[in-house]
């Protein structure tokens, strides 16, 4: 399964990345991320493509209810097994989100509150993704997910060839590049435009609430000159928060 080799190879490079204190996760995305998913007490989570599965760890200790977090990579698995003090309400397994709701663990749950945090632009069929997501959520339920901006691939085609960045942005053809976490292993993105993504939201059934694309502010622009280099050419990430139907 290619998707499941190409992050094999990163996983390890990929968190120690992301934990560092000037990464842009740290920085930018997950700060965002927490202010749309909001207050977890008490809430019943699905974490899509969690990586490690240090962020549903950081929700069961802000009091959520039950956390289940599933990835494609079989690099997290284990290490979870292995930890004796593991909470008993965080479920952290192997899944491949294109059909996760068919997963044995999953079958008969629903969960107040989904996410799918820089994970769901690898899937291959969004609309199908975002209708299994929909099932899984409680009645106005909440679904927060964020993708690279559609931007950052259209800027990195246009530099790389002789194609304008109107162009790169329309051009579906899926993207391949290095690892940004193990140069020497490669990711694979199928872009889309922004209004696709809103499109298949709507189509799956869902209420649109709200859309940020967190940008630098100044003085972290001063703190992390390096950081914000890469962020005022390729924009970074953008996110959606959407919600169930109320009536179901
Ligand atoms: C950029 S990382 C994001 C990890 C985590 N959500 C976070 O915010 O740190 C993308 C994750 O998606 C996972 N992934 C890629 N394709 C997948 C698939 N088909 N099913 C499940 N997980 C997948 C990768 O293994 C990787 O852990």
């Amino acid at each position: 399964m290619r998707d499941q080799m190409e992050w094999n190879q990163q996983a390890r490079n990929y968190e120690q990345a992301q934990v560092k204190t000037d990464s842009l996760d740290t920085l930018i995305e997950y700060p965002a991320q927490l202010r749309a998913i909001g207050d977890v007490k008490g809430k019943k989570i699905l974490d899509i493509a969690c990586g490690s599965g240090r962020k549903a760890l950081d929700w069961i200790n802000a009091g959520a209810d039950e956390v289940y977090a599933f990835d494609i990579s079989n690099q997290y698995e284990h290490p979870w097994a292995c930890e004796e003090n593991k909470p008993t309400n965080l479920h952290v397994f192997q899944c491949d989100l294109n059909h996760f709701s068919a997963h044995a663990l999953l079958e008969g749950k629903t969960f107040d509150i989904v996410t799918s945090l820089q994970a769901v632009g690898y899937g291959a069929n969004l609309v199908n993704i975002f209708k299994q997501i929909r099932k899984s959520l409680n009645p106005n339920g909440v679904f927060v997910y964020t993708t690279a901006h559609p931007m950052r691939y259209a800027v990195e085609r246009s530099e790389k060839g002789d194609i304008g960045l109107a162009e790169a942005y329309h051009d579906k053809t899926p993207y391949s590049y290095p690892g940004v976490w193990n140069t020497s292993a490669t990711s694979t993105v199928a872009p889309m435009t922004i209004s696709e993504r809103v499109n298949s939201l709507i189509e799956a059934g869902f209420v649109i609430e709200r859309i940020e694309e967190p940008f630098m502010n100044p003085d972290l622009a001063t703190k992390y000159p390096h950081k914000y280099e890469w962020m005022r050419k390729y924009f970074g990430m953008i996110l959606y928060k959407a919600r169930a139907p109320r009536d179901g």
